[in-house]
């Protein structure tokens, strides 16, 4: 077998988005803005307000710096849901860096059309190197990105050295347990094309190496059980909508991948929040 390196696991990230099953699923079920995990107030609540909430719930962990002048560094930033809501509420300059060119042009095209194309910048690379100087950005924020890397020690290091000195580093991602043996998670994370996610406890390590202050998880794990059950039922209820963009191949192993994230989020094996720090 190949070994996996991350600029191997990068190219396979960038495939998967590009696929017409992948690209019709995220933009018709996840909603076509965000791509992460909701923050719910219902458990039927609709799956793109529960994601806009997320956003807004990491904006205000920002702690002021994203008004005019502002600079935002935003890590996998997939349809640029989170980059159109922090320009277009705090008026802050977002540079969104993205691997998948298909998102990326779909991310530029609704910038345009929403005018919001002069403040956000789209650029196609690898959080793996970001190409940016030291000490360019008031917050790199990140959601539900970090999952996809082969070395994550990698991206904050990245991250961090690109951060302003008392700039703020704020990311959610999808987790294991601290506990849980990651070989269970093989089959529920298969779909992803990753080796393994990272855990809690990774993360607060890697936040200490870096000698990050004020570095906290707030840990909303709750949520992630409930978005699973949303993205089942809705793709369960329009199915027959969904066989026009998606292949109904596809949408056999989504139906049983969902079912395996849903039982891991019950018995405990996965973690969700949101990471925050500063520099
Ligand atoms: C689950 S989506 C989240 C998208 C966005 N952050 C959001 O919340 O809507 C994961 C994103 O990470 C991006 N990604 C994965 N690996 C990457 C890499 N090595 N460099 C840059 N982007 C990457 C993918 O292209 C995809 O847009």
């Amino acid at each position: 077998m190949t070994r996996e390196t991350p600029a191997s696991t990068a190219e396979a990230t960038r495939r998967y988005y590009e696929t017409s099953d992948v690209d019709g699923f995220y933009a018709a079920v996840w909603g076509g803005e965000d791509i992460h995990t909701g923050i719910y107030a219902d458990p039927r609540e609709s799956i793109a307000t529960a994601s806009r909430r997320t956003v807004a719930h990491l904006a205000a962990k920002a702690s002021g710096r994203l008004g005019a002048g502002g600079t935002v560094l935003d890590l996998g930033s997939g349809y640029g849901g989170a980059a159109r809501y922090l320009a277009d509420r705090f008026g802050c300059q977002v540079v969104a860096l993205n691997i998948s060119e298909r998102q990326n042009q779909r991310h530029r095209e609704t910038n345009a059309e929403r005018g919001l194309a002069g403040l956000i910048d789209v650029v196609t690379g690898s959080f793996q190197q970001i190409p940016c100087p030291d000490g360019t950005f008031d917050v790199v924020w990140s959601q539900e990105a970090l999952c996809h890397s082969g070395d994550r020690a990698t991206v904050l290091t990245e991250a961090a050295r690109v951060l302003k000195p008392d700039g703020r580093l704020l990311f959610t991602d999808v987790m294991a347990a601290d506990d849980c043996p990651p070989e269970t998670l093989r089959p529920v994370i298969a779909r992803l094309g990753i080796e393994a996610l990272a855990t809690p406890g990774f993360y607060h390590e890697q936040l200490a190496r870096l000698g990050l202050a004020s570095a906290e998880f707030e840990d909303l794990t709750g949520h992630l059980l409930t978005h699973y059950l949303r993205l089942a039922e809705e793709t369960a209820q329009h199915r027959e909508d969904l066989v026009r963009v998606i292949s109904p191949a596809y949408l056999d192993q989504l139906d049983d991948n969902l079912a395996r994230w849903i039982d891991a989020c019950r018995d405990g094996r996965l973690r969700w929040g949101v990471f925050a720090g500063q520099r």
